[in-house]
């Protein structure tokens, strides 16, 4: 273990996809405790409630004894105020994903400077995906089996 902190992981994982859970593992084996933050990401409209997204995650990520799956609600630095955990961890994919999560990291710094955000990267394999292609490939009728955990699957599958 590199670190005595533990750390969140925030999103609005709808759905979680095989890049959110990589990202997770990854976190899981440099931080004592994960806590995977879920939350409703007011410029998305999401396709499955907080709660179906919390229970997926957990599904998901049964086999990692040291995440933990909670939600929130209102601003990620209030939240992290509250729980007193002030690293986060987010997942960069590619460039085109920096610049927002640059913007992101400095405001949520801006608003609590006790708040670092640490970026990991993905295995490459995993780096085209995205939980808005997942969505719109199962509103579409194709294969998502390889994007996204079975549990995921189940539940796209259940919502044709
Ligand atoms: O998985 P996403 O949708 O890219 O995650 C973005 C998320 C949910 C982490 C971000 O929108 C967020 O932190 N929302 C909570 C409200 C908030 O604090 N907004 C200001 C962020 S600087």
């Amino acid at each position: 273990m590199y670190t005595k902190l533990s750390a969140v992981y925030p999103g609005s994982f709808d759905p979680p996809t095989n890049g959110h859970l990589d990202i997770i593992t990854r976190a899981s084996k440099l931080f004592p405790k994960i806590i995977v933050s879920v939350t409703d990401n007011s410029v998305k409209k999401h396709m499955f409630s907080l709660q179906e997204r919390v229970d997926l995650l957990k599904e998901a990520s049964k086999d990692l004894p040291n995440v933990e799956v909670a939600s929130f609600s209102g601003l990620l630095a209030d939240y992290l105020e509250k729980i007193d955990t002030f690293v986060l961890i987010r997942g960069l994919r590619a460039l085109s994903d920096f610049e927002y999560e640059f913007q992101m990291a400095l405001m949520n710094r801006k608003l609590n400077k006790n708040i670092e955000t640490i970026f990991l990267l993905p295995d490459q394999s995993n780096t085209f995906l995205s939980s808005s292609m997942v969505k719109e490939i199962a509103a579409l009728g194709g294969k998502t089996k390889d994007f996204v955990p079975e549990c995921v699957e189940k539940k796209l599958h259940d919502q044709r």
